[in-house]
């Protein structure tokens, strides 16, 4: 499958969470396409609440540049991967820029529906703390994105590099990343949306086909509704 991985720092053969996600990659990529970015290289420019995507086009937006060969990977790959070490008990702050740049492709706004036929992983480490709240931060961004699937990997490194990780930490690693290779197997094969992911997407579709959101984003539903359909039941 082809996959898109964005990670949030350049310390690769030291990092845990790369280290896990070369493992991921390792066994699900076979003869697909492996794009990665790197934050905040790949996605420098900050949002400055011009509000361009929201009411004018995504296209005005100051930063369009640097998100349009991500934005491409995305929708080429059937599955999104996201290293996310924890900073100050939550997600990297370059991570937090790139997701509020695609705000206006939560369901509440423009959703892409390409998202209900993708699965994400988050990896998350800390060396202690702060692994759960930084997965929901990212968590709730696929959710609302409508990504199918999305599956957490959680790992505490007490401060140890991939490295040098003791033996039985990397037997436990090793275990958490085979469950997740064998769910992202079993779904592929006929992927349906979530519960959650279903409910929001139905729910959002039933408001901007009735214009009752903002006009931008509701004629956006109208004109894709000629396209799209709604997720199936599982
Ligand atoms: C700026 C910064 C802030 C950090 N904040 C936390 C934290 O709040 N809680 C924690 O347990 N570890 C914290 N850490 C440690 C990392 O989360 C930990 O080493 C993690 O395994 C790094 O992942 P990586 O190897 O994939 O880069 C912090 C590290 C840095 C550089």
């Amino acid at each position: 499958m082809n996959i898109t991985l964005v990670t949030c720092n350049r310390r690769k053969s030291k990092s845990v969470t790369y280290g896990v996600a070369r493992q991921l990659i390792g066994a699900l990529l076979e003869d697909g396409t492996l794009y990665e970015f790197c934050l905040p290289q790949d996605m420098p420019h900050v949002c400055t609440a011009c509000y361009a995507c929201f009411t004018d086009s995504e296209e005005k937006c100051p930063g369009r540049k640097y998100l349009e060969p991500i934005l491409a990977a995305m929708e080429n790959s059937q599955l999104l991967i996201f290293c996310v070490p924890v900073y100050a008990f939550h997600l990297p702050g370059q991570l937090k820029t790139f997701l509020e740049h695609l705000s206006y492709r939560w369901a509440v706004h423009r959703a892409d529906p390409t998202m209900l036929q993708k699965q994400a992983v988050i990896i998350t480490s800390a060396a202690g703390a702060g692994m759960r709240r930084a997965e929901q931060d990212v968590r709730d961004s696929m959710n609302y994105w409508c990504v199918a699937r999305t599956w957490g990997i959680q790992i505490a490194s007490w401060g140890h590099d991939w490295a040098d990780l003791p033996k039985h930490f990397q037997r436990k690693i090793d275990e958490k990343t085979k469950r997740t290779i064998h769910k992202i197997k079993a779904h592929q094969t006929h992927l349906t949306p979530c519960l959650k992911v279903r409910v929001l997407y139905s729910f959002y579709r039933f408001l901007h086909l009735r214009r009752k959101m903002v006009p931008i984003d509701d004629e956006y539903w109208i004109r894709m509704e000629a396209g799209a359909t709604a997720p199936t039941e599982t």
